[in-house]
């Protein structure tokens, strides 16, 4: 992250927030609740969703462009609220860009090692998340003693866009993925990705109750409300927020399901074409 913000930029600028597609507004939604004097420009990809399975390149490209799109809006930080995003294009990002970059492992990490008891953590993502071993590195890096045992879980976001957060072939799916880590003694189970927190009360039954389900949108929030504090960027107690939601496609579908995700209905979702 560099120094001074780029110029026009201050406390009453928005903060730019984006994901694959609408899972993001998990995160948006713990800013809004956590910093309430805060306006949000959120961009969701969903003319490229998902990016779960694409390569780490193609995923930095597409993060690159939605961050250039972003600052072109004036935000004053931005949150890769997507797990796949930020396990590829952090570190990218945060040498590019000119303004705090937050990304949702490391406090994802951070939150699991401080629950976890015995020090057995499971982390669940997309094919992508998983395999650049992100959450095992920011994990291991607080906790070098902790063993850390990852599932993909591919089905997830497509059960969670059709809104079969009960159904029975999601609870069938979920056991054939989390039976394993729960038979290897999984105390505490990541949830890294942005859809998985709606499946909270499902993955919970399947792993039973003493494990510790981490969702990083919270602790994301935190880590966001003190580097605006820190930068003397933080928006003033009296300011009214307003908030922008854009789309890369879809903005009708876009409205419709990010309900179940933010809990209130968009009036109003933009659309812009990028790459
Ligand atoms: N937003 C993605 C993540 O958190 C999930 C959806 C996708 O594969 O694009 O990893």
């Amino acid at each position: 992250m560099s120094g001074a913000p780029p110029s026009g930029v201050g406390p009453a600028s928005p903060i730019g927030v984006f994901d694959s597609g609408i899972g993001g507004l998990t995160v948006a939604r713990a800013i809004m609740r956590q910093l309430p004097h805060e306006s949000i420009v959120y961009f969701g990809d969903t003319a490229r969703v998902p990016y779960g399975p694409k390569s780490p390149e193609t995923v930095r490209r597409y993060s690159r462009e939605i961050s250039e799109y972003l600052v072109r809006q004036g935000v004053k930080a931005l949150v890769v609220a997507c797990n796949t995003a930020t396990a590829h294009a952090l570190p990218a990002l945060r040498a590019a860009l000119p303004i705090p970059v937050i990304g949702v492992v490391e406090p994802g990490a951070r939150a699991a090692v401080a629950a976890t008891r015995g020090g057995r953590i499971g982390v669940i993502g997309t094919q992508g998340t998983i395999a650049s071993g992100a959450y095992e590195r920011a994990i291991q890096a607080i906790a070098p003693e902790a063993a850390v045992l990852s599932q993909p879980c591919p089905l997830f976001v497509p059960f969670v866009e059709e809104g079969w957060l009960a159904h029975e072939a999601t609870r069938l799916v979920a056991h054939e993925y989390l039976d394993p880590l729960h038979d290897r003694g999984v105390d505490t189970l990541v949830l890294g990705c942005t859809h998985y927190p709606l499946l909270k009360p499902l993955i919970g039954e399947v792993v039973g109750r003493p494990v510790r389900l981490i969702d990083s949108a919270e602790e994301t929030a935190a880590e966001l409300g003190r580097t605006l504090a820190e930068r003397g960027l933080a928006a003033s107690p009296g300011a009214t927020p307003r908030h922008r939601f854009v789309a890369s496609d879809a903005p009708e579908h876009f409205s419709r399901i990010a309900q179940r995700f933010l809990g209130t209905p968009l009036d109003h979702v933009e659309t812009v074409t990028l790459g």
